[in-house]
């Protein structure tokens, strides 16, 4: 058997075991992982503490998102808003982002993931962008998965600098007003090479954006969970995904049935 074979072979059986149609998986999945803090609270141990326990949550769920073939999983780490929090949690979120990359930088590369960075990226700390610029870089050919971050991240920073910058290039004259459409305001996000979510997630039993992707979700399907981050596991992602292959579908059209 050829190995391109063997791996289809794994992927079938990784996903029928399940009970996943492998024709219905989103291509993209969105995740606002929320409840961190609460995770914490609720255990008397301090915020940082949910964090680091939300970062192992990450590592599974990357993971299995690669083994079932999911080609984009879009994780929202840190917003713009989230700047405002305390010094002593952001500071601590940047050492944990950091030893994230850092553990995880041969993991990205034997799994054939690209890792990608959305938002405000020169805001982040040196000591974060040293290693999320050169990881990015070693991961820019793999091919199986795009991981993608959202680091200081938000939906209205973003469209603002797309219409800065379609706004400059009317006005240089490279851009005729005229001729703006849908896909020229995509091609100016910072998603401008991914598909837009099939399936968004929120934890925490918060039914909000937050300011996440805000113009690349106008038709993703939504499902909001009251389990807290660090609690969220291989078994409840592939319960929504399944979910998620219940869901018709229709994009403004009438019902096919
Ligand atoms: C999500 O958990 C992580 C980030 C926003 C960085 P929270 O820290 O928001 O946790 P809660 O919402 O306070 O429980
Ligand atoms: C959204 O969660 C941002 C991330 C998960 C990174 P927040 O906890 O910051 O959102 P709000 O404040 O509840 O809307
Ligand atoms: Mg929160």
């Amino acid at each position: 058997m050829n190995s391109d074979a063997s791996i289809d072979a794994e992927a079938a059986f990784v996903l029928e075991k399940p009970g996943l149609n492998p024709a219905l998986l989103p291509r993209h999945v969105a995740i606002i992982m929320d409840g961190n803090g609460r995770w914490a609270k609720k255990r008397l141990l301090n915020r940082i503490s949910g964090h680091e326990k939300g970062a192992d949550a990450v590592r599974t769920i990357v993971r299995t998102a690669r083994r079932l073939g999911i080609s984009a999983l879009t994780l929202y780490a840190f917003s713009t808003e989230n700047w405002q929090r305390p010094k002593a949690e952001v500071s601590g979120l940047m050492i944990l982002l950091r030893r994230f990359l850092e553990s995880e930088r041969k993991t990205l590369i034997e799994n054939d993931i690209r890792l990608n960075a959305i938002g405000q990226i020169h805001r982040l700390p040196e000591s974060v962008r040293n290693i999320l610029v050169p990881v990015m870089h070693e991961t820019a050919s793999c091919k199986a998965m795009v991981l993608t971050l959202a680091l200081s991240y938000g939906a209205r920073a973003e469209i603002v600098q797309m219409a800065k910058m379609i706004a400059s290039a009317a006005k240089a004259g490279a851009l005729d007003p005229d001729a703006v459409d849908e896909k020229t305001i995509s091609d100016h996000l910072y998603t401008r090479d991914l598909p837009d979510p099939d399936l968004l997630i929120r934890t925490s039993g918060e039914m909000r954006l937050s300011n996440f992707l805000l113009w690349q979700m106008a038709y993703t399907e939504m499902v909001f969970t009251p389990t807290l981050w660090p609690d969220f596991d291989e078994a409840e992602f592939i319960t929504i995904l399944k979910t998620y292959q219940h869901r018709e579908r229709r994009f403004g059209a009438v019902d096919p049935s």
